[in-house]
């Protein structure tokens, strides 16, 4: 069975280096257990999407659970899926650190992007439309 995972976490002490860290280790365990996804991060909040076979998303979600670089993990999102929408991505960064993307205001609720918040629903239209609308991956 194949799923879909949609979290969000607070980054913790984020140093300069951890950013591209993550994303190379994601690039490289992702590959060796086929999981594909994107993570963003904007205003100190990573959400992260991680779609494969249901064991290997957990395993990896799991080792990502316990990780020191972020806090306050919050499963939005847990679904079986016929295909993948990141299938060409062991894990994109969508470079966010430019604040004004019409997807964080589009997705913010009252002006301040809160994934926190998000239910089921906005949470998948949130990925589904970062796929579709932004070319800054990595
Ligand atoms: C926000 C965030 C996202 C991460 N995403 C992944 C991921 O997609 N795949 C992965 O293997 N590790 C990911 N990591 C890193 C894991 O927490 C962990 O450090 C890593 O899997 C350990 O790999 P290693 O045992 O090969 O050193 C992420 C960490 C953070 C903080």
């Amino acid at each position: 069975m194949s799923v879909r995972l949609i979290y969000a976490s607070k980054a913790c002490d984020l140093q300069p280096t951890d950013l591209i860290d993550i994303l190379h280790r994601s690039q490289h365990n992702n590959l060796e257990f086929e999981i594909t996804g994107a993570l963003s991060f904007f205003n100190n909040i990573f959400m992260q999407c991680l779609e494969g076979k249901n064991s290997n998303v957990n395993a990896t979600y799991s080792r990502i659970m316990r990780d020191k670089r972020h806090t306050q993990l919050t499963l939005l999102s847990f679904e079986e899926i016929s295909q993948r929408q990141f299938g060409i991505w062991s894990m994109g960064l969508v470079d966010t650190i430019t604040h004004e993307h019409p997807l964080f205001q589009k997705y913010g609720k009252e002006k301040e992007f809160d994934p926190f918040k998000f239910n089921m629903e906005e949470t998948r239209h949130f990925f589904a439309a970062l796929q579709k609308e932004t070319t800054l991956f990595v």
